[in-house]
């Protein structure tokens, strides 16, 4: 994020609303409009001593939240499909907009994969559901997964979808609070985080990069292979480096030697 909109954005969160002044990039201002953050209180430093450690393979971090869609246990939420957590930084924010209209058109592509979709936004759901009928209205969609109401960034914090330059500023000041940024956590029905993606707040999200990893995992797991650069569904995989060549010949057939530690296998 430039300092200039941060720096805009941030005052935002600490003077009351009939005061603060417009984030210069919003012409006009909306209904609702930043509501969730001069509503959230300074959780930071509390919650960031409990945050654990997010590593590829370790269990998501279950809660209870608020969302769009009624109260959510995640855990039972994913139940035993696949599932991708992706936060905002707030309701009413361009980028944002975008990224969900676009994740709502590709409802049916995530459904053929078995992946659950689950949006967070740093605002209450009063913001969520007014914010919710103008995506759906400029993306000519309909939003019909769960929206996470964060207002007070506990689960921010739990899944650490915050900058750096927030948390510190968030330590030195509690009575600010920090904006989460773009987030994205894949995770697979045994609950394990899979794969993360971290976009700062200015640079919106590739849908079908998001799509290509979900192929890209589903495909590791089912067929035990790894995937190269840039791969696509349909193209040739990699065998990885403890299968010996006789063995993939025996599960994949032709095998492609390029060299010793590089061979290709169609699936
Ligand atoms: C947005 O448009 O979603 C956005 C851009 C910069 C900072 C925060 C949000």
């Amino acid at each position: 994020m430039s300092s200039i909109l941060s720096r805009s954005l941030r005052t935002c969160t600490t003077l009351p609303r009939s005061i603060a002044p417009r984030p210069s990039f919003l012409a006009a201002p909306r209904l609702g409009q930043w509501q969730g953050l001069r509503q959230a209180s300074p959780v930071g430093v509390r919650f960031l001593s409990e945050q654990p450690r997010l590593r590829l393979g370790s269990i998501a971090p279950n809660f209870t939240a608020q969302t769009t869609h009624g109260e959510m246990n995640f855990h039972d939420h994913i139940g035993n499909s696949w599932a991708i957590l992706f936060s905002h930084p707030a309701d009413f924010t361009p980028v944002c907009t975008t990224e969900l209209g676009a994740f709502a058109k590709l409802k049916d592509e995530f459904d053929a994969r078995g992946v659950k979709m689950i949006g967070l936004s740093a605002n209450d759901l009063t913001s969520h559901s007014t914010w919710i009928n103008d995506i759906n209205d400029i993306a000519n969609t309909q939003v019909q997964f769960p929206i996470i109401a964060d207002a007070e960034r506990k689960i921010a914090y739990l899944y650490d979808m915050l900058s750096e330059e927030d948390v510190k500023r968030v330590q030195t000041n509690p009575k600010e609070i920090a904006f989460t940024i773009r987030s994205v956590f894949i995770i697979d029905p045994a609950k394990k985080i899979r794969l993360t993606m971290l976009y700062p707040a200015s640079t919106g999200r590739n849908t079908a990069e998001v799509l290509r990893v979900i192929d890209a995992l589903q495909s590791a797991d089912r067929n035990g292979v790894a995937t190269p650069v840039d791969w696509s569904v349909g193209e040739d995989v990699i065998v990885p480096p403890s299968v010996g060549v006789e063995d993939a010949r025996k599960k994949f057939g032709d095998v492609r030697v390029v060299r010793d530690y590089l061979r290709y296998v169609k699936v």
